[in-house]
């Protein structure tokens, strides 16, 4: 198949945390797949800056590792991985102090683009801004990339922007929020703004409610102290959940531009209403025997922080008053899904009679695994017998529709950074988006340690605690299977 990427300019990369575990994991991984993929161009130069005492050679061994370990790369790759090798290079660095700096500001060269990765603590964020600042390596054209979580609560996020704002400009900052880098995340803007069929539908006239489900069957996996000081709120809704029911109930922007479409979702997350106490279930996973199973990964035996969290929200504007939003998301669940449900109300008028069964079309978005979209519509059951109604899926399972282009598909981490590059910054968050994300959460977050509420216990392998069901049960709706 001829690529379709899109090449980039020339950069210089720097990674600030290039021996962590994201790097290892996604940043480094991806860089090479956009490489292979024909986007990098041959005198990019990306440069690994962390505190351990490496050389490039030390680094380069590093790379190599991570690449073999978590970037699928086949043994046939091996004389491309070593010309990606000579493209990256190492420096010692000291956030606070002045280790590496003056190396650093001699390695990047002018008139290329300049970008700098934070994959650090959100406590470096200001020290590395002003280091860039005072070396003299952030240019007006650079940018910097940070990660979740950006922030706590309101106070600090608002912190963090003006520690940030500081030294860069808005178009400077790139936020990640890697689930906007998820293909079919992307394709659901694509589905509702380039397709006349859906956009009619799509309110409260004729949608009954929406689910969307983030569930995991990994536990904390060895993030304990970050993850019992967040939960699931902080960790899954405040971000990425948010983003989902972003793209979900956003007004068309007029054009596909960063600040269009940021605009739109900025003024979702304000119309969102406040969450009534009844309408949170939070849970914590248990074993079988009721072993404390979460508090036991964390470390912390009086944890009362949630590993799931189910809730019940309202989008107030015209277009959605009325249509609840449902959002659950948890860890040790009974399989991964992510998945998004927009459940259309019943036929006005059903003249098939009672017998014939009552149905309703549901779009589910499915982001993983096996992304796709279905819509269910309802057909008569073949064969004799009278008027019986069923449901059949009208399935675009990408992996079927798509199979010759899936292996083009490139991963969040890889579309972003490239994004990064290019200087686009649709799908990542704005300040005041963050911000209004974080006014949003925190009073519901206060509002359970104002009442000392203790999550709800609920077994691995399970869909959640009980009462998440109730929280459907109680509307004459129900969630779907988590499968
Ligand atoms: C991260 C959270 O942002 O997203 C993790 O911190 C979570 O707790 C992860 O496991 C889920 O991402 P994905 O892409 O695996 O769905």
């Amino acid at each position: 198949m001829v690529s379709r990427v899109i090449p980039v300019g020339t950069f210089d990369l720097v990674i600030f945390g290039g021996t962590g575990d994201l790097s290892r994991r996604k940043i480094l991984p991806g860089l090479f797949r956009r490489f292979l993929a024909g986007q990098m161009p041959d005198d990019a130069r990306i440069i690994g800056a962390a505190r351990a005492k490496l050389d490039n050679d030390a680094y380069r061994q590093l790379v190599r590792e991570a690449i073999e370990e978590f970037g699928h790369a086949d043994p046939g790759f091996e004389s491309e991985l070593a010309t990606f090798l000579e493209l990256v290079s190492y420096v010692p660095i000291d956030a606070r102090g002045e280790m590496g700096w003056a190396q650093l500001a001699k390695r990047v060269r002018s008139g290329v683009i300049h970008a700098y990765y934070f994959s650090v603590g959100p406590g470096l964020f200001g020290d590395l801004a002003e280091r860039l600042h005072g070396h003299g390596i952030a240019n007006e054209n650079a940018r910097i990339v940070v990660e979740k979580p950006f922030g706590h609560d309101l106070k600090s996020a608002r912190e963090l922007n003006r520690t940030l704002a500081q030294h860069f400009s808005e178009r400077q900052i790139f936020r990640i929020d890697h689930y906007l880098g998820k293909e079919t995340v992307q394709n659901l803007m694509a589905v509702r703004f380039a397709n006349i069929l859906f956009e009619p539908l799509w309110n409260a006239q004729f949608v009954d409610h929406v689910q969307i489900t983030v569930a995991e069957t990994v536990g904390v996996d060895g993030r304990g102290a970050y993850y019992d000081k967040s939960g699931a709120m902080r960790d899954m809704v405040q971000n990425h959940m948010m983003q989902l029911l972003c793209l979900i109930a956003m007004e068309p922007p007029s054009r596909f531009d960063p600040d269009a479409v940021r605009d739109e979702k900025l003024k979702v997350i304000r119309s969102l209403e406040d969450v009534d106490s009844h309408h949170i279930v939070r849970g914590q996973y248990v074993s079988p025997e009721g072993e404390p199973l979460y508090r036991l990964d964390v470390g912390n035996p009086r944890s009362t922080t949630e590993s799931f969290i189910a809730l019940k929200c309202h989008v107030s504007n015209w277009r959605w008053s009325g249509t609840p939003f449902y959002l659950r998301t948890g860890k040790k669940l009974k399989a991964r899904m992510s998945e998004i449900a927009v459940v259309f109300k019943d036929a006005p008028h059903l003249i098939f009679g009672q017998e014939a069964g009552r149905h309703c079309n549901t779009l589910s978005i499915r982001l993983q695994p096996d992304e796709g979209m279905t819509l269910n519509v309802t057909i008569k059951e073949p064969g004799p017998g009278g008027m019986r109604l069923i449901d059949v899926p009208l399935d675009m399972t990408f992996a079927e529709a798509l199979a010759d282009q899936l292996d083009d598909i490139p991963e969040a981490y890889e579309r972003l950074i490239m994004d990064v590059m290019r200087g686009d910054q649709t799908l990542f968050m704005r300040g005041d988006e963050v911000e209004a994300a974080w006014a949003w959460t925190d009073p519901i977050i206060e509002g359970w340690e104002k009442r000392g509420d203790v999550p709800k216990p609920y077994e691995v392998g399970s869909a959640g605690p009980e009462d998440a069901m109730m929280l459907m049960h109680r509307d004459g709706r129900r969630w779907r299977e988590i499968k």
